[in-house]
């Protein structure tokens, strides 16, 4: 029998380089090793935007989209809907019994989502309940199916500590062993930066999404921050102060390419202008066969529909045992 893993992404709509990378280049290798379940966090989306649901239909679809053309593959793994499994709002019930409050306000993730909205909101912004709970709602999401791991990038490894203590105090306090402790599966990559320099996120305007067209993608790589010091084209430049575009080249190029870049930016041989369109046709050449599965997929919805419908059948099917044998475990009637 193989371990099994849990992860899951909010329902944000298209996913960026910065997904792809951290994250889901991971899950498609771990797919393979162990029994795994993916799922579109729509509840976790609503934690901070229950009054903008407008989009949150297509953003599900989006994001499943997304999974499928870069390789998570709905044969090996199981895909589903959070909000389509309810067995996982039982459990959360549950888990919220056992966790002390201070173990939510503590949580050093939900702090930095807080100050965010209060950037956006202003000294007025109110955390809903639904948002302290956030944490807690995870461990129901990992704990439904009993994981023990998560592959996560390195931002939501301070949830997944929570998620252990959750985890440990359940067993304590019913006295049983049921629950795994999960651990977070980091890959080693390097985090990619936005194209400004800054951590890439949707609300920086600053990301390329998997989904981008390669006219979109070679512009926005043509926008991409360079060695600041640089003034013209024969200047010696300094790739490693060249804070964005070079280091794309360390990611997306092949050894002998980053090879060329350094040594013919050194030299002043290379403009910045002529560095990024040959970095933009790198990049869009290993897109080009996740965008057109992509696009296959965009013509076939009815495909993603069933692929989610199905999955999510499955993944219900596996929580109510676990929910069964926890509900037992505590004494419900
Ligand atoms: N918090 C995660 C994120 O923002 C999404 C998530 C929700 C998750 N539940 C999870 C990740 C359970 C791993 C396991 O990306
Ligand atoms: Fe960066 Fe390329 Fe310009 Fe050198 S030539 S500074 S590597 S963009």
């Amino acid at each position: 029998m193989k371990d099994r893993i849990v992860s899951g992404m909010r329902s944000t709509g298209k996913l960026h380089f910065g997904h792809y990378l951290g994250v889901i280049q991971n899950w498609v290798k771990l797919q393979h090793e162990y029994e795994s379940y993916f799922f579109v966090a729509d509840w976790h989306a609503l934690t901070t935007k229950y009054d903008k649901t407008e989009n949150l239909k297509q953003d599900v679809k989006d994001v499943v989209m997304d999974w499928l053309a870069c390789g998570i593959d709905p044969e090996v793994s199981t895909i589903y809907v959070q909000s389509l499994v309810p067995e996982i709002a039982e459990l959360n019930i549950y888990l919220g019994m056992v966790t002390p409050q201070n173990w939510v306000e503590r949580d050093p993730t939900l702090k930095d989502m807080a100050k965010i909205l209060r950037t956006k909101e202003g000294a007025n912004s109110q955390i809903s309940y639904g948002l302290m709970g956030y944490p807690v709602l995870m461990s129901a999401d990992i704990m439904m199916f009993n994981a023990t791991a998560v592959p996560v990038g390195s931002d939501q490894v301070a949830h997944i500590e929570i998620t252990r203590d959750i985890a440990r105090r359940f067993n304590n306090i019913y006295k049983t062993e049921f629950f795994n402790e999960p651990k977070p599966l980091l890959n080693n990559c390097s985090l990619i930066c936005g194209l400004d320099g800054n951590k890439m996120g949707k609300s920086f305007q600053n990301d390329i999404k998997i989904s981008d067209t390669e006219e979109v993608t070679a512009k926005k790589i043509m926008s991409a921050i360079t060695d600041r010091s640089r003034m013209r084209k024969d200047d010696p430049g300094h790739p490693e102060q060249c804070e964005v575009a070079f280091k794309y080249w360390e990611i997306f190029g092949s050894d002998e390419q980053i090879g060329t870049v350094r040594c013919e930016c050194e030299k002043g041989l290379r403009g910045c202008a002529d560095c990024k369109r040959q970095l933009g046709t790198v990049i869009n050449e290993k897109f080009a066969p996740i965008r057109e599965k992509r696009r296959y997929y965009e013509e076939h919805p009815e495909e993603v529909t069933k692929i989610i419908k199905e999955g999510s059948e499955k993944a219900r099917r596996e929580a109510r045992k676990i929910l069964d044998e926890v509900r037992n475990i505590i004494g419900m009637y």
